[in-house]
């Protein structure tokens, strides 16, 4: 069976007060309009179509290739939005799975449910509901004396009576396609001009088919977004979400309402996370580990039994039993191999430090590849930018590196060998050679114990 998703995201979002299109608004970390696609992934494999409308062409190219857009304009409401990929769907599709976009706490679950029940329905359309003690301005669903539904009435049209119901239309639907496109060409049009989708409700009715009701327990799901104040509520809830699944996989998570994960971040078991961490983009994070507080962590890997005490790694590699902070700072490219220690005030970018390397104190590395077991003293800069070209430093493993001492690249130190506090070296390094001064020259050839 077809089921074709269709999303509507061509509506004003006048509320938002934005020169973003709502759909397009960051929602931990991510377009809200990515959370309604993600969730429609999960019924079907068929490409969504997107009604845009407000902002169409920043939403089509943030969709890019995920979606067939379709443009709605002047928006006539959520019926005439469904209407306009009737050329696209009429006769192409058994099922189609209709839901707004700025809903983006609808689960992939219920709306699979949706779907399963509309396969068992007899007639044209199934609706999802939830009942609630606040109305947020949600069509009422009315249901006759045997329990079937009837009919959804907008808050605007709605009487007294049916004010009081507390069972509401969440806005998504699943609509069996050939009896769709013939009656949203019967909808009337509302007082306000609008072309009303829940209308079909009543039509299917009128005509003695059966509407099905598929009734949500979760209260975040209904989450739509019209302002600021629902965004940041929507945001609250995601987190929510995201934390208790981490913490049901095994994470522990100091005070979850201070613990901002995006989706797609992956965390193993045991690891524990203190509060007011951020751990976004493709970040992934091993077992056992110690994360935060006050820390950022960014599209970087983090082995298993690492510390990132108040600090942020960003593009970074960090192999197992790495611990950096607080104050760290890894940019792109930074790889710390097994067991690396980094303390207070350093940056390293593009750079690797071999295993069981120390950089405890006030350092820059960049552009340096570092051998194992080194000594990086306090203070220590690599000289990599000339004001044209990055250069490389390369120190060889077993080497002491004197605090204060500068880096001139490109440059080349040698395995165990030494450079004397504020050194300034220009020239490489022989192995197990002791440099001093500045500029730096070789004073010694070291024996293996100095
Ligand atoms: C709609 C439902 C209401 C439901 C509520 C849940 C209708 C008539 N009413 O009301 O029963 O309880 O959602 O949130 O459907 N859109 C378009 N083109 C348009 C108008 C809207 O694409 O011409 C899109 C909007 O971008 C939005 C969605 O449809 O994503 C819903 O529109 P909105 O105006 O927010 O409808 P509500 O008044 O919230
Ligand atoms: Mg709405």
């Amino acid at each position: 069976m077809k089921i074709t998703p269709l999303l509507l995201a061509a509506g004003l979002g006048t509320r938002m007060k934005s020169q973003t299109p709502k759909v397009l608004h960051p929602l931990c970390g991510r377009p809200m309009l990515t959370y309604a696609l993600e969730a429609v992934k999960a019924v079907s494999s068929e490409k969504p179509v997107v009604v845009i409308g407000h902002g169409a062409e920043a939403v089509r190219e943030y969709l890019g290739e995920s979606a067939v857009c379709v443009l709605q304009n002047p928006p006539l409401g959520t019926g005439h939005a469904v209407l306009q990929a009737e050329f696209l769907l009429r006769g192409a599709s058994d099922l189609v799975l209709v839901a707004y976009a700025d809903m983006p706490l609808l689960r992939p679950e219920t709306l699979i449910r949706l779907v399963e029940t509309q396969q068992q329905n007899s007639g044209p359309v199934t609706i999802l509901t939830v009942v609630a003690d606040d109305p947020r301005g949600f069509g009422r669903v009315v249901r006759g004396a045997d329990g079937s539904v009837q009919a959804i009435v907008e808050e605007a049209a709605a009487s007294p009576e049916q004010l009081s119901i507390h069972e509401l239309n969440v806005g998504a639907y699943c609509f069996r396609s050939d009896w769709l496109w013939e009656a949203l060409h019967r909808i009337p049009v509302s007082k306000k001009g609008e072309y009303y989708l829940t209308d079909t409700v009543e039509l299917a009715v009128q005509a003695g088919l059966a509407v099905q009701a598929v009734v949500t327990e979760d209260q975040d799901e209904i989450i739509g977004v019209n302002t600021r104040i629902h965004l940041a509520e929507a945001e609250a809830a995601m987190r929510k979400r995201i934390n208790a699944a981490h913490m049901l996989a095994g994470v522990t998570i100091v005070n979850p309402a201070a613990t901002y994960i995006q989706p797609g971040v992956t965390i193993g078991r045991d690891t524990l996370i203190w509060p007011n961490t951020y751990l976004e983009g493709k970040t992934v994070i091993g077992e056992g580990c110690e994360i935060g507080p006050e820390t950022v962590v960014r599209d970087s890997t983090i082995g298993d039994h690492c510390k990132v005490f108040k600090s942020v790694a960003e593009s970074a590699w960090l192999e197992e039993e790495v611990d950096i902070g607080p104050f760290a700072h890894l940019r792109k490219g930074a790889r710390l191999c097994k067991g690396v220690h980094m303390g207070n005030f350093g940056e390293v970018k593009d750079s690797t430090l071999g295993p069981g390397t120390k950089m405890g104190h006030f350092s820059y590395i960049g552009n340096a590849t570092i051998g194992a077991n080194v000594n990086i003293g306090a203070g220590t800069i690599t000289c990599n930018y000339d004001g044209v070209n990055k250069n490389p430093t390369e120190i060889g493993e077993g080497t002491f590196i004197g605090s204060d001492t500068m880096l001139v690249a490109p440059l080349k130190i040698g395995k165990r060998a030494k450079t004397g506090a504020g050194a300034v070296v220009t020239k490489n390094v022989p192995d197990e050679t002791l440099v001093v001064g500045v500029p730096a020259r070789p004073i010694k050839k070291l024996s293996r114990d100095e």
